[in-house]
């Protein structure tokens, strides 16, 4: 696409303007059907002032520790589910890199584009992404929907997928305060194919919310937000403290 200040424009002469925050819509009229568009306002605005507070700041470290140890400079880096970017900064600031945020949601694209001026944002499924076929050099995937075929397709011969996933124990006390039968995660780590497993890092603590709004941030920061009805999500809304484990798993995959 040729790229000017305001517009994308495709080789069939499509053009998409780039909207006053910064991001560019480039999902299609066949695909916008769909009612719900990945995460909404609340869940957007939830999760950016959750992880602001810096609860998740290891997770953080870990994926920049993966990109520094495993990105070349000038690299293209496409985070894919990249939400309202709060890793996508994080990795703008790990070296020269070429980086890219997609998301299916509008309302998490606002923030992103707004507060990252050095990245372009682009409104899109990850099911059908934007980029040419092997123009990608790193594809991260950060607890967000992951599409392998297209993840393939997109990445050059020896690319890598860095993907963060929430291990068996993730958030196991706020499970116990929802639900009368919580169960823990099960988590599937890929090595076929397609992808070829590299490496797996597990990071695992406790964290401490000493507020109720904290708390009920990080529940509608998960799907438990939309999954849960409001009589178990009583005992949940009266609660300002609660103690939680958080259990993740930072994946490192080569392309085949
Ligand atoms: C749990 S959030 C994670 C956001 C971000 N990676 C983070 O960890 O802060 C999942 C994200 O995936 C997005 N999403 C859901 N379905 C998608 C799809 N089909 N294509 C692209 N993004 C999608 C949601 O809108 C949401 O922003």
């Amino acid at each position: 696409m040729k790229v000017t200040d305001k517009s994308y424009t495709c080789e069939n002469c499509h053009c998409f303007d780039i909207s006053k925050d910064g991001y560019v819509n480039l999902l299609m009229s066949q695909q916008s059907s769909v009612k719900r568009h990945g995460d909404d306002k609340v869940m957007v605005r939830s999760r950016r002032d959750f992880l602001e507070k810096g609860f998740y700041k290891e997770l953080l470290d870990g994926i920049c520790d993966a990109v520094k140890s495993n990105v070349t400079e000038n690299d293209v880096i496409a985070d894919i589910g990249c939400g309202e970017g709060y890793y996508t900064g994080a990795v703008l600031n790990c070296g020269d890199f070429n980086v890219f945020g997609i998301d299916i949601s509008k309302d998490a694209l606002k923030y992103a584009a707004k507060s990252l001026k050095n990245a372009q944002f682009a409104v899109a499924s990850a099911f059908s992404l934007p980029f040419s076929d092997k123009s990608v050099d790193c594809v991260l995937n950060v607890f967000a929907p992951s599409a392998y075929e297209e993840f393939s397709r997109v990445l050059k011969d020896g690319g890598l997928l860095i993907k963060a996933v929430p291990l068996e124990d993730h958030l196991w006390e706020l499970k116990c305060a929802l639900y009368k039968e919580p169960y823990k995660n099960k988590p599937e780590i890929r090595n076929d194919e397609i992808f070829k497993l590299v490496s797996v890092k597990e990071i695992k603590y406790k964290i401490k919310l000493t507020e109720n709004e904290d708390i009920l941030n990080l529940f509608r920061m998960t799907p438990y937000y939309y999954k849960t009805g409001r009589e178990e999500t009583e005992n949940l809304l009266r609660k300002n403290e609660l103690e939680t484990t958080v259990h993740f798993g930072v994946e490192i995959y080569e392309k085949r």
